[in-house]
């Protein structure tokens, strides 16, 4: 059991009607998400972020990501993320591995 980038591209079929990646991604209800590893919470330009995300101190590594994932609620409280999360550890990781697939832009 690794990553698997495949995998993580139907995962995030939940995660599309909100968010986009890849070349030229605009941000959605929610902001794009090229580049996410080392990006710091609510930098994405032109996205009207909650002051709960701006506010959180977090920058995205995978294991800020993970905990963040799986209940986005409770680790970003007040966050306007409406998504309850991916609760599983292998769908998680999928999930990373495609993700990181994307630089910035
Ligand atoms: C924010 C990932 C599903 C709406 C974020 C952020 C990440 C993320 C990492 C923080 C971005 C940043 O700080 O720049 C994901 C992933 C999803 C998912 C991987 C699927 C597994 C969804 C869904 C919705 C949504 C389904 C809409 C119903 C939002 C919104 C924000 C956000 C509105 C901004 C939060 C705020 O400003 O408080 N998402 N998301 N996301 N996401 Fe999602």
């Amino acid at each position: 059991f690794g990553q698997d980038a495949e995998a993580g591209k139907r995962i995030f079929a939940r995660c599309s009607p909100c968010h986009a990646v890849g070349p030229n991604a605009p941000n959605k209800v929610g902001p794009e998400l090229n580049g996410l590893f080392g990006r710091k919470a609510g930098s994405v330009p032109g996205y009207a972020y909650s002051p709960a995300n701006l506010q959180s101190g977090i920058t995205w590594t995978e294991e800020e990501f993970t905990a963040y994932i799986k209940d986005p609620k409770g680790v970003i409280k007040g966050t306007k993320m409406s998504f309850a999360g991916v609760k599983n550890e292998q769908e998680v990781k999928d999930l990373v591995a495609f993700l990181k697939a994307f630089d910035a832009d």
